[in-house]
C-alpha cells in the first residue's frame, strides 16, 4: 500500500523503493507513531472528521496493531515505505471504512516530527537515569577513599598532588553538566509539531494545546514551516551525547593509563576486562577501550546530520530521513557506554600507597614549598628559583623530597626554614588549598555533600517532569 499514488501512471520501480524504503529502520518509531495517531484520532473526532464509533474502531485497531508489533516475525515480509505507512495499512485492515479517515489534514512530515520527538524523550529519560547512575557511581568511590592521595598531572607529567575524591569530583562536574545539557535538549524536544500539515499548517482546526496535554508535551511549535524543516532538536541531543561521550572517553584513557603497570594505582576488576588468547598475563581495558572507540561513532553522528541538514531549501526534504539512523545509533551507544562506565566506576579499586608513592617521589610539593616561602615573604619568582635549584640538586644527586631534613633545607638556602621540611609530604601541602574549589580536605569534603545533594536535586527535577 502507498499513501499517494492517484498521480501516477506507473508505481515505483524496485531499486527506488529498496533504495528510499526506511521500515527497516524506522519501525523503532512504531510505539511512537501509534501514540502519536491515538491522540490524532481524538483530535479528529473533536474537530468532528469522526464520530465515536469511527474512533473507537480507531484506537482498538491501534492497540491491536501495537500488541502484534511486539511479537516476532511482526515485519516479515513487509514492503511498505515506512513505519508510517506501515500502521495505516494494518489500520485498513482492521478498522474498516474509518481508516481512510486517519490521515485527514496531517502530513508525514509533521508525523515523523512527533514520533522523533516521541522517541527521543524516552530514550533521553533513559539517558539521564543512567546519568544519574554514573554520578553516583563516582560518588561512591570518592566516599570509599575519602582521604587517598594522587598524582596531578597536566602534559601527563606529574604535577601537584591531589585527593583522589577531587580528581573523581571533576568527572562529577563533567558528568552533571551533561545532564543539564540532556534537560535543556529534552525541553527543546518536548514541543508538540503536529498541527503544521505538510509545511503551511493544518486545514482544520485541531485544539493543539489539547494534543500536547494528552501526549505530554509541554509546548506546541510556533511556525509550521519550521517543524517541516527542523532537525536542530536532534541535533540538540546529538551534542549533548557527543559532550557526554567525550567526557566518558577522557575518563577511560585516564583509566587505561592509571591501571596500567607504568602508573600502577588503580585496579580494575575482572568483570570489567578481558584476557589475550596467546599471553597468558593479560588483563586488558577493553571495557574503557570500547567507551574511547565508541566515541567516535556518536561525534560521526552529530557530524553526519550537520552535514545532512546543511544546504538544505526550506522545508521537508527527503534527505532528512538520513537523520534517523546516526540518531538511534548514538542513542543506543550512548546508553550502553554510560552503563559500562559506571559498572567500571563501581568495581575498580584504588591502590592508595604507589598513588601516594607516585605523589611523594616525584616533587609534586614543589609548588607548596614555593609558596611557602612566598608565604615568608620571598618573592614568589626568587622563591620559584630556589626551589627549582632544590629539585635540580635532588635530581643530580637521586634524592627523593622525604630524604631532605629541616637542617639541610636551612642550610641550602637561608630562606629556607627548618619547619618547612613538613611541607615534604604533599598531605601537608593540601591543606593551603581550602580555597572553594581546591583540594584541601575540608574543600573536598564539603564539595562530596554539595555533590550529594546536587545529584539528588537533578534527579527530583527529572522526577516532575511529564
Ligand atoms: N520516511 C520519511 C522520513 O523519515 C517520512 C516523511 C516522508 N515525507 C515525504 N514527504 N516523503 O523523513
Amino acid at each position: 500500500m502507498k499513501l499517494w499514488g492517484g498521480r501516477f501512471e506507473s508505481g515505483p520501480s524496485e531499486v527506488f523503493e529498496r533504495f528510499s524504503g526506511s521500515l527497516h529502520f524506522d519501525r523503532r518509531l512504531i510505539e511512537a507513531d501509534i501514540a502519536g495517531s491515538k491522540a490524532f484520532a481524538r483530535a479528529l473526532r473533536r474537530v468532528g472528521v469522526l464520530d465515536d464509533a469511527e474512533l473507537d474502531s480507531l484506537l482498538s485497531a491501534f492497540d491491536s496493531i501495537l500488541e502484534d508489533s511486539r511479537r516476532p516475525g511482526f515485519y516479515d515480509g513487509a514492503t511498505d515505505e515506512d513505519v508510517h505507512t506501515l500502521v495505516i495499512r494494518l489500520l485498513n485492515a482492521r478498522a474498516g471504512a474509518a481508516a481512510a479517515k486517519i490521515h485527514t489534514g496531517r502530513s508525514r512530515n509533521e508525523q515523523v516530527s512527533l514520533d522523533t520527538r516521541l522517541w527521543l524523550r524516552a530514550e533521553i529519560d533513559r539517558v539521564l537515569d543512567l546519568l544519574a547512575g554514573l554520578l553516583e557511581s563516582l560518588l561512591l568511590r570518592a566516599q570509599a577513599d575519602p582521604s587517598a592521595i594522587v598524582p596531578g598531572y597536566t602534559h601527563l607529567r606529574r604535577a601537584q598532588a591531589v585527593l583522589w575524591p577531587h580528581y573523581l569530583l571533576a568527572y562529577f562536574e563533567m558528568f552533571a553538566r551533561d545532564y543539564e545539557r540532556f534537560l535543556q535538549a529534552r525541553a527543546r524536544v518536548n514541543v508538540l509539531p503536529l498541527g503544521s500539515g505538510a509545511l503551511a499548517g493544518s486545514g482544520f482546526p485541531f485544539d493543539r494545546p489539547a494534543i500536547a496535554g494528552e501526549l505530554g508535551f509541554a509546548a506546541v511549535t510556533n511556525n509550521s514551516m519550521d517543524v517541516s524543516g527542523d532537525r536542530d532538536f536532534a541535533l540538540d541531543f546529538l551534542y549533548a551525547a557527543s559532550t557526554t561521550m567525550l567526557h566518558l572517553s577522557r575518563l577511560a584513557e585516564d583509566w587505561i593509563l592509571y591501571s596500567s603497570d607504568e602508573f600502577g594505582w588503580l585496579e580494575l576488576a575482572d568483570g570489567v576486562t578481558s584476557g589475550s588468547s596467546l599471553m597468558p598475563q593479560k588483563k586488558n581495558p577493553d571495557s574503557l577501550e570500547l567507551i574511547r572507540g565508541k566515541c567516535g561513532r556518536v561525534f560521526g553522528a552529530l557530524t553526519s546530520l550537520f552535514l545532512t541538514m546543511k544546504g538544505l531549501p526550506m522545508t521537508y526534504n527527503r534527505d532528512m530521513q538520513e537523520d534517523k539512523e546516526p540518531l538511534f545509533d548514538a542513542a543506543g551507544q550512548l546508553a550502553l557506554s554510560l552503563e559500562m562506565a559506571a559498572a567500571v566506576v563501581a568495581t575498580a579499586r584504588l591502590r592508595p600507597a604507589p598513588a601516594a608513592a607516585a605523589a611523594e617521589q616525584s616533587w609534586t610539593v614543589a609548588t607548596d614549598l614555593a609558596e611557602a616561602l612566598s608565604r615568608a615573604g620571598v618573592p614568589f619568582h626568587r622563591a620559584h628559583q630556589l626551589v627549582g635549584r632544590l629539585v635540580l640538586e635532588s635530581v643530580r644527586a637521586g634524592r627523593t623530597p622525604s630524604s631532605w631534613t629541616g637542617a639541610e633545607l636551612a642550610a641550602f638556602a637561608p630562606e629556607f626554614t627548618p619547619e618547612m621540611a613538613a611541607l615534604l609530604d604533599p598531605a601537608a601541602g593540601m591543606k593551603t588549598r581550602e580555597i572553594p574549589g581546591g583540594t584541601g580536605p575540608q574543600a573536598v569534603a564539603s564539595a562530596l555533600a554539595r555533590a550529594a545533594d546536587r545529584l539528588l536535586a537533578l534527579r527530583s527535577s527529572m522526577s516532575g517532569s511529564l
